[in-house]
Parts: C-alpha cells; sequence; structure tokens
C-alpha cells in the first residue's frame, strides 16, 4: 500500500499526456490494478485486521482518484501542460534601464579624454569658499563673483558654482604631472528659462607639468571637439577673462544643422593662472598648465536638438526613452 501511494504521488502530477495517464490508471486504478489486487488480499486477512486494512486501503483509492482527476484536468487541457502558464497569452513588457542622457554624454567625454591618458575624478558639491573662489584667484569682493551667485550654507561654506575648484584640491594632493577631468554637477543662483537651470553639469579638464604651452591647449581642445562632434569640426580661439586662467579664451566651434550653421561657445579654457599655483602650494616660476571647462547640457543639446534644459530634470519617460 505505501509503495503504491508513493508511486501514484509521484507519477499522476508528472503526467503529460492522455496516453501516459491512461497508462496509470490500468497500472493502479483499473479493475485489474494495484490497488484491486490489494483489496483482493483482503479475504485472507483475519476480520479485525480486515476491516482496518479495509479502511485504510479505502482512504487510498480516494487519494489515489483524486490524483487522477486532477491529472485529467490538467491534461485535458489544450493549451498547456503546465499548470498556470498560458502561452496564448500576450507576454509581459520588458522595461530596458540605461544611463541618464547626461551620464551617456558625460562618459563620451570621459572615454575621449582617457585615451589621451587622463584620468577621472569627482569632488563635493557642497564646498568651500575657499576652493571654489579665494584660491581661483577670486577675491572676496571680486566682481566676477556676481556671474556665479550661489546658495550658501555658512559664510565660508557654499554649493559649488563650478568644478574648478577641484584644480586646488587635486595639484594640493598630487605631485605634477597631473592630466585629469572632472565631471560633477554644479548650482547657481538662476532665473530659471530655456537655458538656464539652477543645477547643471560640467566637465572640468586640468593639464600640470613642465613646459605645457597655448599650443597643447588648442591641440587637445581641438582633438577632443573633433572626436565629440566629428572630424571636421573647426575650433575658433577667442580672448577671454576668467580670474583663475591668464591668458583666458572661450572655444567656440562651427556647427551644422537642421538647415544652420554658425560659431557657438562651447567650452572656456585658457592657462593656469600663477595664484592658482601659489594657492596649491606650487611654484608659479616653474610650473605651467592649462585648464577647460565645459557644460554637460550644452554638448547633450547641440548633440540631440534639445531646445530647452529643464528637459533633463523632469525625469520623463517619454523624454529619457528617447536617448
Ligand atoms: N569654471 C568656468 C565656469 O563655470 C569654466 C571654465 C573656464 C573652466 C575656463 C576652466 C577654465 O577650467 O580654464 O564658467
Amino acid at each position: 500500500m505505501e509503495r503504491v501511494r508513493r508511486e501514484a504521488e509521484r507519477d499522476f502530477p508528472a503526467v503529460a499526456d492522455r496516453p501516459g495517464l491512461d497508462a496509470l490508471y490500468a497500472r493502479d486504478l483499473a479493475r485489474k490494478g494495484r490497488i484491486a489486487v490489494l483489496f483482493d488480499q483482503l479475504a485472507g486477512l483475519e476480520p479485525a485486521a480486515r476491516r482496518t486494512t479495509g479502511q485504510l486501503l479505502n482512504e487510498l483509492k480516494q487519494h489515489v482518484t483524486a490524483l487522477h482527476a486532477a491529472a485529467a484536468t490538467r491534461v485535458a487541457s489544450p493549451r498547456s501542460t503546465h499548470r498556470g502558464l498560458d502561452p496564448t497569452l500576450p507576454g509581459r513588457p520588458h522595461w530596458l534601464a540605461r544611463p541618464h542622457v547626461l551620464s551617456q554624454v558625460v562618459d563620451e567625454i570621459v572615454e575621449i579624454f582617457k585615451g589621451l591618458g587622463f584620468g577621472v575624478a569627482d569632488g563635493p558639491e557642497i564646498e568651500l569658499d575657499r576652493y571654489n573662489f579665494e584660491a581661483l584667484n577670486f577675491p572676496a569682493d571680486h566682481p566676477a563673483r556676481d556671474l556665479q551667485d550661489t546658495f550658501y550654507v555658512d559664510d565660508a561654506v557654499l554649493l559649488r558654482t563650478q568644478t574648478s575648484p577641484m584644480q586646488v584640491r587635486i595639484l594640493q594632493r598630487q605631485p605634477a604631472p597631473v592630466r585629469v577631468i572632472v565631471p560633477g554637477r554644479v548650482f547657481r543662483n538662476e532665473a530659471l528659462d530655456a537655458t538656464h537651470a539652477a543645477e547643471f553639469n560640467q566637465v572640468e579638464g586640468l593639464y600640470v607639468d613642465a613646459h605645457v604651452s597655448m599650443v597643447d591647449l588648442k591641440a587637445t581642445v581641438t582633438y577632443f571637439l573633433r572626436q565629440l562632434f566629428g572630424p571636421r569640426t573647426a575650433a575658433r580661439f577667442k580672448p577671454h577673462f576668467f580670474p583663475f586662467t591668464e591668458p583666458s579664451v572661450d572655444v567656440d566651434m562651427w556647427f551644422e544643422a537642421g538647415g544652420k550653421s554658425g560659431w557657438i561657445e562651447i567650452m572656456g579654457a585658457g592657462m593656469v593662472h600663477p595664484n592658482v599655483f601659489a594657492a596649491a602650494g606650487l611654484d608659479p616660476e616653474t610650473t605651467t598648465g592649462f585648464a577647460f571647462g565645459l557644460g554637460v547640457e550644452r554638448v547633450a543639446m547641440l548633440r540631440h536638438g534639445i531646445g530647452d534644459i529643464r528637459a533633463f530634470l523632469e525625469n520623463d519617460v517619454r523624454f529619457l526613452s528617447q536617448f
């Protein structure tokens, strides 16, 4: 009896089709099946044993009959041999995650500079006034600060307005030569519109060594822009002012899209100012280098024809899933 039960419990739930089920029925439940044979053997027992064993046999028969009925329902279903799976139903959609469009642009920029031997660093978004302004040659009352108003934690601590403070932090902890880029989020007290956000992203670059010249800056920046926007991209360098570079330049590039073309401003750059080297504890007489900074949103907007900077922060999947 025990063997019949064990094997029935094993075989009925596993049977896959009607002929298989019929074979199990014949083995266990049919008129000459194993349970019937057991019933026949009752005749040879004492009356008391016959009664208790007969009861157990009846329970076994009910149990195996129920197993058979369940298996019959299952194999009768034309749709499936597996309970709970209906292959005729439409599939469930799979959502494929991907990096934010701004992260994709940052990754591309990082890859280009890695190819030139640059490393990657990141720094604090809550920064000291000392690194964000003072060490970058913006003294306390310098008017250049007006262009970068920000959110202050207290007089000495603020949300950084640029990734440039990492120039000094890196130079303080690492000896030259330095080749590094610093992607990161920055903050400004801006009135919001299609081209101004109160938080956005920059990539800073810094190259420090002996005998670095403007030629290195121009060659590196031009190479970078050609990698990012195509080999025919032209770059133009215009004199400009930043407190932490001397000389400073604004870099324009020639851009053509949708039938329009023209020079557009793409990044700031310059030769690192001696005062910045001094603030980092380096000898401004013997140390040379160039730096640059560009806006990630700007690049993404040009690259993809995006017209409103606010779209990057809205987290609308209808926008994000296009990239
Ligand atoms: N930090 C500047 C800004 O936010 C951008 C910049 C300009 C960075 C020139 C530089 C640089 O490293 O050399 O406007």
